[in-house]
């Protein structure tokens, strides 16, 4: 038998067994075992996105290389960017983000006008039959019938694996991505920050040491960034963080399996000249349970003061997933500091999902093959 041959009949019994698998036996399943349901058995990379441990490094590089390339495709004026809506003309896109959100939403959105998509969304879940009575389950199954991709954000953490699980067994098998599922994971953020550090270091992630500084127990984006380290060789962690917020056991005892070395500190200012990058977070005190006040207990040492741009390496960055509050100077967000780079990070999550959409719908080689 060729090798064409045995991958393909393991393709025919994975989608066999995906169609008969119960979400109580696919929730039950280790991450590694999961993403054999996920990513797409030809290529290796993400069909449905999910997680960040669903990244290699060699799906990140390629990500990496095609958002360069679409960006520059697009610079091509009209007739790049005439290429790139041509990619999925006639295709459609729902957002479905029912937590609050502004810039994954809009870039989501623009992403998929640049790649010519049509665009659905529903923000209001009042809005949708969910309000009457409808399961999650059927309502993913709908939206397929009209839709050949969708983007969920969910306050209920399971909701799109739940809703992979459903696309899976269902004969409308679109890609769904994960725009934020609860407290857990935003893998397109973190996908986001790792192409905002490839920009920033000349496609040199290696080596680096980063601090996250701020409500590490409940910001999803610092979790998925730190599942995606493992991809990196000698990376460093410093997590800093008042004590009842942080970094949870899940995310350390991964990266202790993966021999990646993480302090715990309580002072941002200790640690900032160490850092190549510093990635900022707020405090989600929307997570608040009773009496708890995230905002007023969370204290001056970790908040990136003005005069901290003093201790950052010459080459260090500073960025924040957004949306920001005082957690650092107003100030800082309009100096001129070249190594303030949220701006930045804002515009590199649309380029990064053009590259992400695409290489779902298997576009990639088309886009890295045009030449301007
Ligand atoms: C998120 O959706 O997790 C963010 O953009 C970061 C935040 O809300 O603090």
């Amino acid at each position: 038998m060729t090798v064409k041959n045995l991958i393909e009949n393991n393709r025919g019994i994975i989608k066999e067994r995906a169609r008969q698998i119960s979400w109580l036996e696919f929730a039950a399943m280790e991450e590694k075992e999961k993403i054999i349901f996920l990513n797409n058995s030809k290529t290796g990379n993400p069909f449905h996105v999910l997680f960040a441990q669903q990244f290699s490094r060699n799906s990140l590089n390629l990500l990496c290389q095609v958002a360069d390339k679409a960006r520059a495709i697009h610079k091509y004026r009209d007739e790049g960017r005439r290429f790139l809506k041509n990619l999925l003309f006639g295709t459609y896109a729902l957002n479905f983000i029912i937590q609050p959100s502004t810039r994954t939403f809009l870039s989501f959105q623009t992403a998929q006008e640049i790649l010519g998509m049509s665009i659905r969304d529903i923000r209001d879940p009042n809005t949708s039959s969910e309000a009457k009575g409808e399961t999650l389950e059927d309502s993913v199954r709908t939206f397929s019938s009209y839709v050949d991709l969708m983007i969920m954000r969910h306050p209920d953490e399971r909701a799109v694996e739940k809703g992979a699980w459903v696309l899976n067994k269902s004969d409308r098998r679109i890609p769904i991505i994960n725009a934020g599922s609860g407290k857990d994971q935003h893998p397109t953020q973190a996908l986001t920050d790792i192409y905002t550090l490839h920009k920033s270091f000349d496609g040199k992630i290696d080596s680096r040491t980063i601090v996250m500084c701020g409500d590490l127990q409940r910001g999803r984006t610092v979790r998925s960034l730190s599942y995606l380290m493992r991809n990196y060789q000698n990376m460093k962690l410093i997590f800093v963080s008042p004590f009842r917020l942080r970094m949870e056991n899940d995310i350390k005892n991964f990266l202790d399996r993966h021999h990646i070395p993480y302090q715990e500190e309580d002072n941002l200012e200790k640690v900032i000249s160490l850092a190549d990058a510093i990635y900022m977070t707020r405090i989600q005190d929307e997570w608040d349970k009773g009496k708890e006040q995230g905002v007023q207990s969370v204290g001056p040492k970790y908040k990136f003061k003005k005069e901290y741009l003093n201790l950052m390496k010459e080459d260090a960055v500073l960025m924040h997933p957004l949306p920001k509050r005082h957690e650092i100077d107003e100030e800082i967000g309009y100096s001129n500091d070249k190594r303030v780079v949220f701006w930045r990070q804002e515009r590199n999550g649309m380029w990064i999902r053009v590259a992400l959409i695409a290489v779902i719908f298997q576009k990639e080689q088309k886009i890295l093959k045009y030449t301007t």
